[in-house]
């Protein structure tokens, strides 16, 4: 299907040449949604953008675009104010959309004609340091990113860009090698949470201590020329990490590739000597950097990026410049996404341009960093625990969970509902997760947000309860009248009552969302257009009786029903957030 918004704009196109004569220069766009109701349901400002170069008042030129437009299967097109032109879709239409995507599975979003292979790099947390909620926010808004353009039919790799390599190691495994020798020779000999304990214990030591230090350089020497010892101890401590954030992702159902930092070593020197061979690399008190343009320090000067340090090592920027290659040449990615906090906005500036002086970033190929604000407490501080401790991510899921299960307890004894305790697990983790994603989502990922259980789990107003609930809404009609709503005969639809016609026009929508959304790369976007589908559903079924109602209305109601569960169901699957039939 093509949207009302694309069909209008084409129709809207082809007739300008007769009105207007072929050599007008047409200002885009065209045609937008209305900003108010009250002006139907797109409209146009060309007429105004035109009367200049025409000579001819805006009006005059409005009516003669009109005349030559013919839309009367589509829509009511009227001229208004200072030569607005407004387009209001007829409930025809509407209509026979509807029953085109009643037998569509993709709900009339067609894929994208030329898919590109995008290499989307999230979640990325460090090994040996506990996953904070910044990457839970980077694994959330990067899951939701990859499954949109999956979706849209693109060649999605999901990329775990973890940081297991660096000097952390050296003092890590040295202090190991003191105080827990077994943790470096057998599995399974040390959480996660001991491991951050021992991280910041050595780090006190090394501070402390000159000769622990000269034993820790020694590790990381041991580790790069690849001493066996060292190299198994690192594989240890890298499996202990990866099987404590596993269990997040799990938790999560999130798909990760790792492609951790560790791997792109074999490709560092390569770097240095390709930019020193473009003559970008210079000196500078013993260090490589390239001189970059545009950032300069308090004295005017420009800001150096090392790209090898003074005792040969590389640095976060390098290893990202080997990956940009690496996904490039090797991958053959035509699009890099990188979801990061925005702290890290002059990181990625930085590195580009690095990549595009070297002249190492083809025409075809778009980087682009999705950068997002931080996570905050209910007091509008960092989220920390009672204590005053980190708050460990799986903590935070787990409570979320419980809290659902107690709410939901609750609810059942005033119901005086019986539920086996099957149900209740199942519908707390999924309550309590959709919860903690769409709280993350639906925020405009660039502000900071403040992370609130009260809030999201909420049944009502912006938030997954209250989505879900809709869902179940419709599956309890389907219970009611036994009917399965995805396989109704002779599905014919009858717009009538407005909250229909509102409901109809904004499910016919989905595809102008997403294709934003793939632009622009906001969910919360998607998670607006959900909550007002829910909305429009709602005041749907307050006014419009379903069950109850005469053929041939029961039918058509039926199919907008069956169309508003599936619309949630699949734009919730983009965000990460399975459905409950009951709950
Ligand atoms: N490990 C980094 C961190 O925890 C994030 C890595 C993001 N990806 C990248 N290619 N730099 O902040």
């Amino acid at each position: 299907m093509s949207s009302a918004l694309l069909l209008l704009r084409q129709k809207l196109q082809a007739s300008l040449p007769l009105t207007l004569g072929a050599e007008i220069f047409l200002p885009e766009p065209l045609l937008v949604p209305a900003s108010n109701p009250k002006f139907g349901d797109y409209q146009s400002n060309l007429p105004l953008a035109l009367a200049k170069t025409l000579g001819k008042p805006p009006r005059i030129v409005a009516e003669e675009i009109v005349k030559n437009l013919d839309l009367a299967d589509i829509c009511d097109v009227s001229i208004a104010g200072a030569g607005f032109i407004n387009f209001t879709l007829k409930p025809n239409y509407l209509e026979q959309e509807l029953q085109k995507i009643y037998g569509d599975d993709r709900l009339g979003v067609a894929p994208v004609q030329k898919p590109q292979k995008i290499v989307v790099d999230f979640s990325s947390p460090n090994i040996a340091k506990e996953m904070h909620v910044g990457h839970l926010r980077s694994t959330i808004i990067g899951d939701s990113i990859a499954r949109i353009l999956e979706f849209q039919g693109h060649e999605v790799l999901r990329l775990n860009h973890v940081g297991d390599w660096g000097t952390q190691f050296g003092m890590l495994i040295a202090y190991l090698q003191e105080a827990y020798p077994e943790a470096l020779v057998t599995q399974d000999a040390l959480d996660l949470g001991d491991l951050v304990a021992l991280y910041r214990q050595a780090k006190q030591r090394f501070d402390a201590d000159p000769e622990f230090q000269e034993k820790s350089r020694q590790e990381v020497v041991n580790l790069q020329s690849g001493v066996e010892a060292t190299r198994r101890a690192w594989q240890l401590l890298c499996q202990q990490s990866r099987r404590e954030f596993q269990v997040i992702y799990d938790l999560l159902e999130v798909e990760l590739i790792e492609r951790g930092e560790s791997f792109y070593n074999p490709f560092l020197g390569a770097v240095v000597e390709d930019l020193t061979q473009l003559g970008l690399l210079e000196e500078n008190e013993g260090a490589k950097c390239v001189f970059l343009e545009g950032f300069t320090n308090k004295s005017g000067d420009k800001l150096p990026l090392i790209i090898q340090k003074t005792d040969g090592g590389y640095n976060y920027a390098t290893t990202d410049l080997a990956a940009l290659r690496y996904r490039i040449k090797e991958d053959q990615a035509q699009k890099i996404i990188y979801v990061t906090d925005a702290g890290q906005a002059n990181h990625f500036t930085q590195f580009f341009q690095v990549a595009r002086r070297a002249d190492w970033i083809p025409e075809t190929v778009q980087l682009v960093h999705v950068p997002f604000g931080l996570v905050k407490g209910e007091d509008g501080k960092k989220l920390k625990t009672r204590s005053g401790d980190t708050i460990r991510l799986q903590d935070l899921l787990d409570e979320a969970i419980d809290r659902t299960r107690q709410d939901l307890e609750q609810r059942l004894t005033t119901e005086a509902r019986t539920e086996t305790a099957e149900f209740i697990n199942h519908t707390a983790k999924i309550i309590g997760l959709s919860a903690v994603k769409y709280a993350d989502l639906s925020q405009n990922r660039t502000s900071d947000y403040i992370f609130s259980y009260d809030k999201m789990l909420n049944l009502q107003g912006n938030t997954a309860p209250y989505l879900l609930y809709a869902y179940v809404r419709v599956q309890g009609i389907s219970r009611k009248g036994e009917i399965d709503l995805d396989k109704l005969t002779n599905p014919r639809l009858i717009l009538q009552e407005s909250p229909e016609i509102t409901l109809a026009k904004h499910i016919l929508t989905l595809e102008e969302i997403l294709a934003e959304v793939t632009q622009d790369l906001y969910p919360n976007r998607l998670c607006q257009y959900l909550f007002e589908l829910s909305q429009k559903f709602n005041q749907f079924l307050e006014q419009c009786p379903v069950l109850k109602a005469e053929e041939p209305m029961r039918t058509s109601r039926l199919v907008l029903c069956n169309l508003t569960a599936r619309t949630l169901k699949l734009g919730l699957s983009l965000l990460g957030i399975s459905v409950l039939e009951r709950m």
